[in-house]
């Protein structure tokens, strides 16, 4: 089969598409045949090894723990594993697949069966890919970290890109008065996702308004602690989905002692993917209180100019790769 395999980290030169074995289940796992997959921050993270922490994960001097990129699918079952119960040959599915190795830029993936859901009927495979791991972090985010409840008031800061599109629209489906922080071109984009209020981050800084909310998402970084803690109402939350190293180090030491120190929580997001959450979506996005938004698509050879516009950090929601276009 076709892949894009990486044998060295690096920028998206490393990235090549190449002849791979196919792979074969295992007696619980499903073989997908890939028709798109998504393309997230995780990926350039684990392409360039940055943060270095993900040296510990993928392998400290190259990537040995696996050579194919790509977390989140949407295709159709080939086969099935003697254990499998929940899936058959010709299914429609999409799911996160980093709990079995990545591996979605790829003709075929297999994936354990809980990583996965049908594929509601009405969506396209390009639209299932979309969804998974950006959805789900929003998801965690806001209702496990966050706690968000009916009324209180949210900021989502990074509202455009492929977290905070599901992010907004999540925290209006949870009852919430959000506040979505974008550029000056994706105003109108995050307004008719939901959002009460629309801060653009060129014309001013939230964190010296005055306002304070409930609850912060910020999916970057972007200000220091402090900035954030000063926006934050008395007893708020502030959540950091991802950063730099330096914003990481910030949110993993000073989150915990400012936390502790007064009634604001500083919480840095780590969460595992489920497949009850990902039903959870999948009802969401066949009621339509949820949808992805797509800024473009690539076919699979063209990987590495994919992640390089993702890299760039201005991407409006996700960037998808099409796979097989044949004998859908
Ligand atoms: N903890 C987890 O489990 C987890 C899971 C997934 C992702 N993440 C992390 O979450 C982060 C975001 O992921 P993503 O997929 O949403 O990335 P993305 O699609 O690249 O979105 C980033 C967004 O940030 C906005 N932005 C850039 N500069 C900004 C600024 N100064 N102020 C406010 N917004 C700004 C951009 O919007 P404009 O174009 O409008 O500037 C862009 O839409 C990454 O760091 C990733 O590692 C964490």
């Amino acid at each position: 089969m076709k892949a894009i395999v990486y044998a060295e980290y690096g920028p998206p030169d490393v990235l090549h598409l190449k002849e791979v074995d196919k792979p074969v289940p295992k007696d619980d796992e499903v073989l997908v045949k890939v028709y798109a997959a998504s393309v997230n921050a995780a990926d350039w993270r684990m392409m360039r090894a940055d943060p270095f922490l993900a040296r510990f994960y993928g392998g400290l001097l190259k990537p040995t723990r696996f050579q194919i990129l790509g977390t989140d699918i949407a295709g159709r079952v080939e086969a099935v594993g003697r254990n499998v119960r929940q899936f058959q040959a010709g299914d429609e599915v999409f799911g996160n697949t980093f709990k079995s190795d990545f591996g979605g830029f790829a003709e075929y993936k297999c994936a354990r069966e809980n990583e996965l859901v049908s594929k509601p009927a009405k969506m396209s495979f390009e639209e299932a890919a979309a969804v998974p791991l950006a959805a789900m972090t929003a998801l965690h985010g806001l209702r496990d970290k966050g706690q968000l409840q009916p009324g209180q008031t949210v900021l989502i800061n990074g509202a455009s890109g492929g977290v905070g599109t599901f992010a907004v629209q999540l925290a209006k489906y949870f009852g919430a008065e959000v506040t979505a922080v974008c550029s000056t071109g994706k105003v109108d984009m995050a307004r008719s996702l939901g959002a009460d209020h629309v801060i653009d981050y060129t014309q001013e800084d939230f964190t010296r308004s005055g306002r304070q909310y409930d609850l912060i998402l910020a999916v970057n970084g972007f200000h220091s602690i402090f900035d954030y803690r000063r926006a934050l109402s008395p007893r708020g939350i502030y959540v950091m989905a991802g950063g730099n190293t330096a914003q990481l180090f910030q949110a993993l030491l000073l989150g915990p002692l400012i936390s502790m120190a007064g009634s604001k929580k500083m919480i840095d997001l780590t969460w595992t993917p489920n497949q009850k959450d990902l039903l959870l979506l999948k009802e969401l996005l066949e009621s339509g209180k949820i949808k992805p938004v797509i800024d473009r698509c690539y076919p699979l050879s063209e990987v590495p100019a994919a992640i390089r516009y993702v890299e760039a950090g201005h991407a409006q929601g996700k960037v998808v790769i099409t796979v097989g276009q044949d004998n859908r």
